[in-house]
């Protein structure tokens, strides 16, 4: 049985919910697993774990800073146990080509280059926005074109069954 750390960095709380989703299909295959915010378990790893998957989601064209610096100061047990990310954005639902440029930009900053990485669709929460947020992400979405525009809903893209299937690969490799 293997002992499962997930960190992760979120903003609106997908990230937090795809974590927690993960950490599920982990405890289903008859392991352990623990899905922490970073913001509040702190920026250490605690002792005891097997392998670690890191999340963030990405805003204004990057992922979290305080991501970031989580895997810069934990390199080297990122680098001695299985470990991969995942990194939630609105492109990976319909760009595939700006959310893994979002991933090679935090792979240069962070000098790791996780052996696993999913690319999940996030969410546009559109009644959750304030004013400003809710105009800004609803012309975003229509310049896209992939995404909804309708701000009275809001809209998860985020694919639960390819999600299951990266949690199901790591396990695999293990
Ligand atoms: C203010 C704002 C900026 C965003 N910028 C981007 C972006 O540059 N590229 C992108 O693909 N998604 C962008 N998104 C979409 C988020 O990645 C998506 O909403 C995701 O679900 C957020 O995850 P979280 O709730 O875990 O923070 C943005 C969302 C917001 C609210």
């Amino acid at each position: 049985m293997a002992n499962i750390y997930l960190p992760y960095g979120t903003t609106e709380g997908q990230t937090a919910k795809i974590a927690e989703y993960i950490s599920d299909v982990v405890r289903a295959h008859g392991h352990s697993a623990d899905a922490a915010d970073i913001k509040q378990a702190g920026d250490s790893i605690p002792n005891g774990y097997d392998a670690v998957i890191v999340g963030a989601s990405v805003h204004m064209g990057k992922h979290e800073d305080y991501v970031r610096d989580f895997v810069r100061k934990n390199s080297a047990a990122l680098g001695r146990l299985p470990s991969a990310l995942f990194s939630v954005s609105l492109a990976a639902h319909g760009d595939a080509e700006n959310a893994e440029s979002y991933v090679e930009k935090f792979e240069a900053e962070t000098g790791w280059r996780p052996a696993q990485v999913g690319l999940f669709g996030g969410a546009l929460l559109y009644t959750q926005y304030g004013f400003l947020k809710r105009h800004v992400m609803k012309k975003i979405a229509s310049d896209k074109g992939t995404l909804d525009t309708d701000t009275s809903h809001d809209y998860v893209y985020t694919e639960w069954d390819g999600v299951r299937r990266f949690a199901e690969d790591f396990l695999n490799r293990l």
